[in-house]
């Protein structure tokens, strides 16, 4: 039986990948998990008894544990983050630590392992935001604009330099923008849900007008499943949906799904150099014969869906601190915010 590290599985997509594995293989899994504010062991309640399924508590910068773990595992698929935009913008230093130092221990440690694949889950944002008519290739240049952002580039360049000095046999995904069931209600998806649940309003940034491409989470853990088990070494490969929607459009539509008035949104003060879109060509992807399975409609639905019946799970992970963080990022935006005129 093979063993697996997977790194940040206690937060968002981890989480839903740990669950994909075990449902479908016969392995073993070593979740390393900090337990930041985005780790969850509510995401692993249901698997926490399972005999092949490990959690450690732990840095990725801690290089004597990280060591250890890597001891006992063949392959390796790294998620840990820093990964919410809007905190990098505030607190960029915990993203270079994680993001960046974090990244470069995992693969010094796998390098001294000799292990069999280390799958890096990068992301989009690497390229920067697409001008009209624009879709990154896996060739395009890096050009961060975000300290996150940034900050996934500079891990992504440490696996580069991991392929080209060590051999070390990685694969890289650049994913799209993710949804679906457990994602911490920061990011705009599950906060315009939860928010809309408990008839709050919805902060869209400046006037909505920017586009993220959806891409349902159990889609990207397939192509993620795929890029484990036949990406191509050395290689990078772009995971979209095709699912382009600017901000305003995905607010109204989870408004209409929970029969909940438009009157709701507010439009606030923006995001510093917000990106105004991603969009990748995912031909390299596809050729290995995946394809999302939902569109857009499909992916919001069972993610609005999957809120509305998980309540017990959003209204604990939004009590005590995110409370402050809500107050702190949109205390005076909303007071200032200019209403929705449809
Ligand atoms: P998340 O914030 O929900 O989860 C991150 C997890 O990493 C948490 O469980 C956290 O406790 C853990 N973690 C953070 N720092 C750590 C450290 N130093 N050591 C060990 N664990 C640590 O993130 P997510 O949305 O699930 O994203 C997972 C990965 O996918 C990230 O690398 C992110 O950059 C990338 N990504 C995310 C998206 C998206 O839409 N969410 C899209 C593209 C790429
Ligand atoms: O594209 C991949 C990236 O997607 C990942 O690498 C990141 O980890 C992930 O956080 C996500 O980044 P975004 O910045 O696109 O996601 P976020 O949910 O923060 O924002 C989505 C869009 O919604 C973006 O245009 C900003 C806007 N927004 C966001 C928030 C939090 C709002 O209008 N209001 C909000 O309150």
């Amino acid at each position: 039986m093979r063993t697996i590290l997977v790194t940040g599985g206690a937060g968002f997509i981890g989480s839903n990948f740990i669950h994909h594995l075990l449902q479908k293989y016969d392995y073993r899994v070593v979740n390393l998990d900090k337990l930041t504010y985005a780790g969850n062991l509510d995401n692993l309640r249901d698997i926490q008894d399972d005999p092949r399924y490990r959690f450690v508590h732990g840095n990725i910068c801690d290089s004597q544990l990280v060591g250890r773990v890597m001891a006992e595992v063949d392959a390796v698929v790294h998620f840990a983050a820093e990964s919410h935009v809007d905190r990098s913008i505030v607190d960029p230093g915990a993203f270079i630590q994680t993001d960046v130092y974090g990244t470069f221990v995992l693969l010094e440690a796998a390098r001294q392992r000799g292990v069999e694949r280390f799958l890096h889950v990068s992301t989009d944002e690497v390229y920067g935001q697409s001008l009209p008519g624009q879709r990154f290739t896996e060739d395009d240049p890096f050009r961060p604009r975000s300290p996150y952002a940034a900050s996934k580039a500079g891990g992504e360049l440490q696996c580069r330099a991991f392929i080209e000095t060590y051999g070390l046999p990685i694969v890289i995904a650049r994913p799209a923008n993710n949804i679906g069931p457990r994602q911490y209600p920061e990011k705009a998806v599950p906060l315009f849900i939860t928010n809309a649940l408990d008839d709050q309003p919805l902060p869209v940034y400046g006037q909505g007008l920017q586009v993220r491409d959806r891409l349902y989470v159990e889609d990207h853990c397939e192509a993620l499943d795929l890029l484990l088990h036949w990406g191509e070494l050395g290689e990078a490969y772009n995971i979209s949906a095709d699912n382009e929607r600017p901000n305003i459009e995905v607010a109204e539509t989870i408004l209409e799904l929970l029969e909940k008035p438009k009157s709701l949104i507010r439009f606030v003060e923006d995001r510093p150099g917000h990106d105004q879109r991603y969009s990748m060509d995912s031909a390299k992807m596809r050729a290995l014969g995946w394809s999302p399975r939902h569109d857009f409609t499909a992916a919001i639905e069972k993610t609005v869906a999957w809120y509305r019946e998980n309540r017990w799970w959003w209204e604990k992970v939004k009590s005590g601190q995110y409370q402050e963080y809500y107050q702190r990022m949109y205390g005076r935006r909303l007071a200032e915010a200019k209403p929705y005129e449809g």
